[in-house]
């Protein structure tokens, strides 16, 4: 189960996306029903009765909080527990329980930990840009056909913003650019991931991104004394399908009108991306060995020694 990303907090979908009905989302190639209970905890469960394995998302939320199977009504708490067996009183409910997964809402997202059981051996850390009070942040969401691992290595990657970008966040960039220039890419470990920084021709960019593992990078784009951040979620969904969330927040400009425009931004940002991610061969990142790296490739090869170290073989 979840394999090539077990046992790992990953943010799924947003919060206000989780209406009355069970909604149910592929996370690294396995289905999963979310519901919420009644007193407002966030039931993540797989998307298979223990009964005859149908879909549990086909069913409903009942007026207690537990999500009842469409097909002969079994019922379960946010836990997995099964709560009531129709037509059999006797039944052993203790052992016919649904595989829950740990999940939280953290910030405005519901995280899950990819690995069944109630409990989960830390809490989610997200980059502060998500959680912190007082932000004004915007969201938009990408399907692109790829494996995450590209899509990841892509929001790592700092040498493509003068050609991939170069209408958008690479411009300032390509001004500066000769045919001699240098980039320095340097990256810092940090107890979550990494910090990577690209200078130019020995101009020390103040700009920053930061990599939180498994899945996620958080940009930060410097201006004095304010906050400007981008996050990009990159969550594996079914094999070659990766959901990207692009999240903005930020401490000024705070009109919410403006959060049309930082969205429309962002989504052409990352629609800019689009076409080259998808077209890499393999699709899913081969070992470093594989392919040919140069000095600013620094922070995607941090990337990929973690990938190949920690979680390809991973499973729950
Ligand atoms: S398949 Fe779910 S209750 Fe029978
Ligand atoms: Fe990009």
């Amino acid at each position: 189960m979840f394999k090539g990303f077990a046992n790992v907090w990953t943010p799924l979908v947003l919060a206000s996306k989780l209406g009355r009905a069970p909604m149910r989302v592929i996370l690294a190639g396995e289905p999963v029903v979310l519901f919420r209970g009644r007193d407002g905890a966030i039931g993540a469960l797989i998307d298979r009765c223990p009964h005859r394995g149908i879909a549990l998302s086909l069913g409903r939320v009942c007026e207690d909080g537990h999500l009842e199977c469409a097909f002969h009504g079994w019922r379960f708490d946010t836990l997995g527990a099964n709560m009531f067996v129709p037509l059999n009183p006797d039944a052993r409910r203790d052992r016919l329980g649904a595989t829950a997964l740990p999940a939280r809402q953290v910030g405005d997202m519901i995280w899950v930990h990819t690995s069944p059981g109630a409990e989960a051996p830390h809490e989610p850390i997200a980059p502060d840009g998500l959680t912190a009070p007082g932000l004004m942040r915007t969201y938009i969401e990408r399907e692109w056909a790829c494996h995450w691992t590209r899509a990841m290595e892509n929001m790592l990657d700092s040498p493509h913003l003068p050609f991939v970008h170069r209408r958008t966040i690479g411009r300032p960039l390509i001004r500066r650019m000769t045919p001699t220039s240098r980039m320095e890419v340097t990256w810092m470990d940090t107890p979550n991931g990494g910090r990577a920084q690209a200078g130019l021709d020995g101009d020390g960019s103040s700009a920053f991104l930061e990599f939180f593992r498994p899945n996620m990078m958080a940009l930060n784009i410097p201006i004095p004394g304010r906050h400007l951040r981008i996050h990009a979620l990159v969550i594996p969904a079914g094999a070659g399908r990766t959901r990207l969330i692009v999240a903005g927040s930020r401490d000024f400009a705070r009109l919410p009108l403006l959060n049309l425009w930082f969205s429309w931004l962002n989504g052409k940002i990352a629609d800019e991306d689009k076409a080259v991610v998808e077209s890499s061969g393999p699709q899913e990142t081969p070992p470093a060995v594989a392919e040919h790296s140069v000095a600013t490739d620094r922070a995607t090869l941090q990337f990929r020694k973690y990938y190949y170290d920690t979680l390809r073989d991973s499973h729950a």
